[in-house]
């Protein structure tokens, strides 16, 4: 078979561009090589673009498609609910079920609001720590992201010349446009140090520490041993409050995210992506007398689809997706996948840290040793990493440039097969370019 080609999906991001900036609806889905494509079904493992290829893919929807495209049960929900009606402005007895499925699955969670992305959720997380202690300042972590406001998007990426010392991080702009001072009411630190947090924290003056749970924006990163539990620990003792941003790690790492996986239950946590299977639901989860000042203490959440009931449904569907089997069966498929592309790119020669969880992991070429935070995954080579996406790309298997691969329940065993064949050669072909 030869290389694919996408110079349909370059005609229509051109003509797209005539009314949509760019061609494309969100900055992450520009930039990419060959150029961002346009998709015209998804089934399974699969996606179909307009020149007519079926590539196996990675991205997951960013990692909200863990059911894997269409899948029937989800499908089905959202007719059955569009057939009764769209928005009601009210409450529909589906949200109420959707919030219990969440507080028995998610160890935090004995309240819930639901709003319908993770940016927002992140906010309504900041305004209610600042709110229940009084307290201004928000830590957050390099690397770490949590959406797209100008009051967040801050050293998610930032260029190490830029970023200040290791001990004294600055905060760096995501986007022209930012003022500087959206920043005030944020500290920046290094992830997975806990001397140094415990030793910022016992100022006493820390609203809220808001971080992944594992780094998942930059790597699959674990936290350290006892970085979470010290982490809750200093929070406790200084009257801080804990968030766990789990809108990647949720619903993936483990049937109740990370918290559930690393056994450590932060005082409130947020979720997105993976809850729904795609639709645009994500929740703000944590301890009922945190939440509760939502609708007793004049801490204002609102949003007209917060809980929008087809997307309701789909998350219903989407929860009872979520088994033990699915996690024990697509689990072992991901991490065979993780373990095969580890044993291929050493088999070719390249120097990469392959490395996360079953059904989320990372590749970051040019790294001898795993990376523990961002200025240590920032030495990655991207270029090397760039080309080898784009090798596999050509051979019909998309992943994300950033190093991040999702796998879903339709990745099965003939999928990875196919996948690691792909890698194979992809890994020769790219081998000799890379320094
Ligand atoms: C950890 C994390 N938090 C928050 C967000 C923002 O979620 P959304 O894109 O739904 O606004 C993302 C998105 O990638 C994320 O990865």
């Amino acid at each position: 078979m030869g290389e694919l080609r996408f110079e349909k999906s370059a005609a229509a991001i051109a003509d797209a561009g005539r009314w949509i900036a760019g061609g494309v609806n969100s900055h992450f889905r520009a930039g990419m090589a060959p150029g961002p494509l346009v998709f015209t079904h998804g089934e399974g493992p699969y996606l179909f673009d307009v020149d007519g290829n079926r590539l196996i893919d990675y991205y997951c929807g960013m990692g909200a498609m863990v059911l894997g495209h269409s899948p029937a049960g989800v499908r089905e929900a959202v007719k059955a609910q569009v057939d009764k009606g769209i928005l009601f402005a009210g409450q529909s007895p589906i949200e109420a079920e959707a919030a219990r499925m969440l507080c028995e699955r998610i160890p935090s969670a004995e309240r819930i609001r639901f709003g319908s992305s993770g940016s927002e959720v992140a906010q309504a997380a900041m305004r209610l720590m600042r709110a229940v202690t009084g307290r201004r300042t928000i830590l957050k972590f390099e690397g770490h992201y949590h959406g797209w406001f100008d009051n967040i998007l801050w050293s998610t990426a930032p260029a190490l010349n830029a970023a200040g010392p290791e001990d004294a991080p600055v905060p760096v702009a995501g986007s022209a446009g930012q003022d500087t001072s959206e920043a005030d009411g944020l500290e920046v630190m290094g992830w997975n140090d806990l001397p140094r947090l415990e030793a910022r924290l016992a100022r006493g003056d820390i609203a809220g520490v808001l971080m992944e749970p594992a780094m998942c924006n930059q790597g699959a990163m674990r936290p350290a041993p006892g970085y979470l539990e010290g982490a809750l620990a200093a929070c406790r003792a200084s009257g801080t409050i804990l968030c766990f941003d789990e809108v990647i790690t949720g619903f993936r790492l483990a049937a109740g995210g990370a918290q559930e996986l690393f056994g450590v239950t932060p005082d409130i946590s947020i979720f997105a992506k993976a809850i729904a299977n795609g639709f645009p639901v994500a929740a703000i989860a944590g301890r009922a007398e945190l939440i509760d000042k939502f609708s007793t203490a004049g801490v204002l959440h609102g949003g007209t689809f917060n809980a929008q009931p087809v997307a309701i449904a789909a998350m219903v569907a989407t929860q009872q997706g979520l088994t033990a089997v699915h996690f024990a069966t697509a689990g072992a498929r991901g991490q065979r996948l993780q373990d095969g592309v580890r044993d291929a790119l050493a088999e070719a020669g390249i120097t990469a840290q392959v490395m996360g969880f079953p059904l989320m992991f990372h590749v970051s070429f040019g790294l001898s040793e795993p990376p523990r935070n961002y200025r240590e995954i920032a030495a990655a080579d991207k270029r090397g990493y760039s080309a080898f996406a784009l090798a596999l790309l050509k051979r019909g298997v998309r992943v994300l440039e950033r190093g991040a691969w999702f796998v879903s329940s339709e990745h099965d065993d003939a999928v990875i097969d196919a996948t690691l064949a792909v890698v194979r050669e992809a890994a020769r072909e790219v081998a000799p370019q890379l320094g």
